[in-house]
């Protein structure tokens, strides 16, 4: 027996993606989860609830090949436009990120990761780590007033991930824009325009051209760094990685590897400031760190939702989803279900059982979580330990645009100083 929808449900989720929302979408998820699945007016499914979120994050039939093919802008050269433009497209949909795949391909992608992000390597960022946030606290020396993203929340991850791929740290000021736009980019197409699409594959193009370029000089001078080790590995079970799929691996460990730890440390930052004696707490006593990103993880995740495709019909909460439809996963909503935590909407570094979905869930959960939470532990033991009287100075800070990699542009803090 399905149930049926209400209609007032139905444009809550047009609310979430509204960028008036941005700074503030839980109300609109409290709401939400009083129909733990709804048929959005543009065709989406929304699972709002925690433990539906759960089932279909291992559901077999809930797919994560929820991309379409390229769409590249028309540039009035026939040749371009009928025969080079559509084979990338064809080849560019065929090798999509893992993170778009279905086993069995994803599991021989995921290996490969794997088989780079050894326990040496992972543990010798940890010293690199302390290294870069001790350099850019220090070039905050003298200042009154920061922009956290700038001085400090945006250029460790990229330092550290370019360090990790091997990718030289000075073309940041290439990759920035193409970056940026594939992160745009995982929004459901529903709510993307044709200019966005299109300004998608024109940058997807752009960051695999340059990705590719530097994988061949890696061929040719290998080093220790993960790009060398994707290029050259011959594992007996995954085998080898083919260009395609290597260049979109390397892609995706770019972009994945930084934009969302960005969001991170600054959702972290701003759910401190906002609470200043947990800042206290955390300053008198670093070993609170990891419970504390933990919780931040469940209370304020980068990533907001996931997108999934039923490759069936799926009864779920009683409600059909059909085969083919799109549905959105809000993880972020299943993060403060009350039904699953208890106070949910409270900050609790304490809090005791915290599976929440920070990281997703099942086949595709974070390659990076190790990273992400290392980086992102000691930067705000750092930062509460060295900033002197740090308040907020502007509240709600202004958000990035894209709903799904949620977090502030720029974080306005005033400080009387660092030690
Ligand atoms: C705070 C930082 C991060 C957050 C919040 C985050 C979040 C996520 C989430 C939610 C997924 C699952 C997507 C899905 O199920 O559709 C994911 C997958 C992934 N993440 Fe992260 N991530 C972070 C950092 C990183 C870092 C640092 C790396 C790499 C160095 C990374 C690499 C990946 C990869 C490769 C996948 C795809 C895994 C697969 O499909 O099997 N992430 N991440």
């Amino acid at each position: 027996m399905t149930r049926n929808i209400e209609a007032t449900d139905r444009d809550l989720f047009a609310q979430v993606m509204d960028y008036a929302n941005r700074a503030n979408p839980y109300p609109l998820y409290a709401r939400l989860r009083e129909t733990p699945v709804v048929r959005a007016d543009d065709g989406l499914y929304i699972v709002s609830t925690y433990e539906e979120i759960r089932s279909l994050l291992f559901h077999p039939k809930a797919s994560s090949h929820v991309v379409s093919r390229p769409r590249f802008p028309r540039t009035g050269n026939l040749f371009t436009d009928w025969i080079m433009n559509p084979i990338k497209a064809r080849i560019a949909e065929k090798h999509r990120s893992l993170v778009f795949r279905d086993p069995p391909e994803h599991d021989g992608l995921r290996r490969h990761i794997m088989l780079q992000f050894t326990p040496e390597r992972m543990q010798r960022m940890k010293g690199r780590v302390a290294a870069i946030i001790d350099e850019l606290i220090a070039g905050i020396q003298g200042r009154r007033q920061i922009d956290l993203v700038e001085a400090f929340s945006y250029p460790l991850p990229v330092a550290v991930i370019c360090e990790l791929l091997g990718v030289p740290a000075q073309d940041e000021r290439k990759f920035h824009a193409w970056s940026k736009s594939l992160i745009a980019g995982l929004d459901p197409e529903q709510h993307l325009t044709e200019a966005d699409l299109q300004k998608l594959a024109v940058n997807n193009a752009a960051i695999s051209a340059y990705l590719g370029a530097l994988i061949k000089e890696k061929r040719r001078r290998p080093s220790d760094d993960v790009l060398t080790g994707l290029a050259t590995c011959r594992d007996k079970k995954a085998g080898r990685l083919n260009h395609f799929d290597l260049i979109t691996t390397a892609v995706s460990l770019l972009v994945a590897g930084h934009e969302t730890t960005v969001c991170l440390i600054n959702n972290g930052m701003l759910t401190l400031l906002r609470q200043p004696e947990i800042l206290t707490r955390l300053r008198l006593d670093p070993d609170l760190a990891p419970r504390l990103v933990e919780e931040l993880l469940r209370f304020d995740p980068p990533a907001q939702f996931m997108r999934r495709k039923a490759l069936d019909d799926i009864d779920i909460a009683r409600v059909r989803i059909p085969k083919g439809a799109m549905m959105v996963l809000l993880v972020a909503s299943g993060n403060r279900d009350p039904k699953r935590f208890t106070d949910p909407d409270r900050f609790d570094p304490d809090r005791k059982n915290n599976q929440n979905f920070g990281f997703g869930a099942g086949l595709h959960a974070c390659l990076g979580a190790w990273l992400a939470r290392m980086e992102t532990e000691a930067a705000l033991a750092a930062l509460s330990r060295r900033l002197i009287n740090p308040s907020l100075a502007e509240d709600p800070p202004s958000y990035r645009s894209t709903a799904v990699v949620r977090g502030p542009e720029r974080l306005l803090i005033n400080i009387e100083g660092v030690t």
